[in-house]
C-alpha cells in the first residue's frame, strides 16, 4: 500500500469571504458595472467580466449585478447557474480536470475522479477551503489515446492511476515548500 503520510491534509471546509473580500468584491464588482449601461440585455456580459475580474461569481457580486440592473436577484442566479461558462466558487490555486469523454470514462475516469474527491475532499466544481485546488470535470481533450487523462493546470497527463494522485499532490507540497524557502 501506498505511503500517503508525507502527502498535506486537505481542509473540507467550504469557502467563506471574511468581510473584507466581500468588500472587495463589491467595489471591483462596482468598477465593471461602471462600463455598462442599465439594461438588462448587457447582463450576461456584466457577468462575463465581473467573472474575468474575480475568477469567479461570488453571492456579493450576483446582488450588486441585480441592483445595478434593477432585475430580481434569482433572475441573476438563474443565468448564472444557466450558463456553465460560469463559476459559483472560486478558483484554486491550481486546477484539477479530469476528463470523463467517452474514452476516459471507458477506462476508470469516474474512479480517478473519486480517488481526486476523496483526496482533496471536495465534490466536483468545488474549490479546496485553503484555495490550493478546485476540480471539476472536461469533455474529451483530444488525447484519447492516454486515457484516462488528468489536466492540471492546463497540462494534461495521460494514464493516470487513482494512487498517482498523492503523488501529483506530494510534487505540489514539496514545490510549495521550496517556494517558500527562497521567499524567506
Ligand atoms: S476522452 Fe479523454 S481525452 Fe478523449
Amino acid at each position: 500500500m501506498q505511503d500517503t503520510s508525507a502527502v498535506p491534509p486537505i481542509s473540507n471546509t467550504k469557502v467563506v469571504n471574511t468581510p473584507e473580500e466581500q468588500e472587495d468584491i463589491r467595489r471591483r464588482t462596482k468598477k465593471v458595472l461602471k462600463r455598462f449601461n442599465r439594461k438588462r440585455e448587457n447582463l450576461v456580459p456584466i457577468l462575463q467580466q465581473v467573472q474575468d475580474e474575480l475568477g469567479y461569481l461570488p453571492r456579493e457580486a450576483m446582488l450588486e449585478v441585480a441592483e445595478y440592473l434593477r432585475v430580481p436577484e434569482v433572475d441573476v442566479y438563474g443565468v448564472v447557474t444557466f450558463y456553465n461558462q460560469f463559476r459559483l466558487k472560486p478558483p484554486g490555486k491550481h486546477s484539477i480536470r479530469v476528463c470523463l469523454g467517452t474514452a476516459c470514462h471507458m477506462k476508470g475516469g469516474y474512479i480517478l475522479l473519486d480517488a481526486w474527491k476523496r483526496r482533496l475532499k471536495i465534490d466536483r466544481g468545488e474549490t479546496t477551503s485553503d484555495r490550493e485546488y478546485d476540480l471539476d470535470t472536461v469533455a474529451c481533450v483530444g488525447c484519447c489515446a492516454m486515457a484516462p487523462v488528468n489536466v492540471i493546470d492546463k497540462k494534461a497527463e495521460g494514464r493516470v492511476s487513482p494512487t498517482r494522485v498523492d503523488g501529483i499532490l506530494l510534487a505540489y507540497k514539496m514545490e510549495k515548500e521550496k517556494k517558500d524557502k527562497q521567499d524567506q
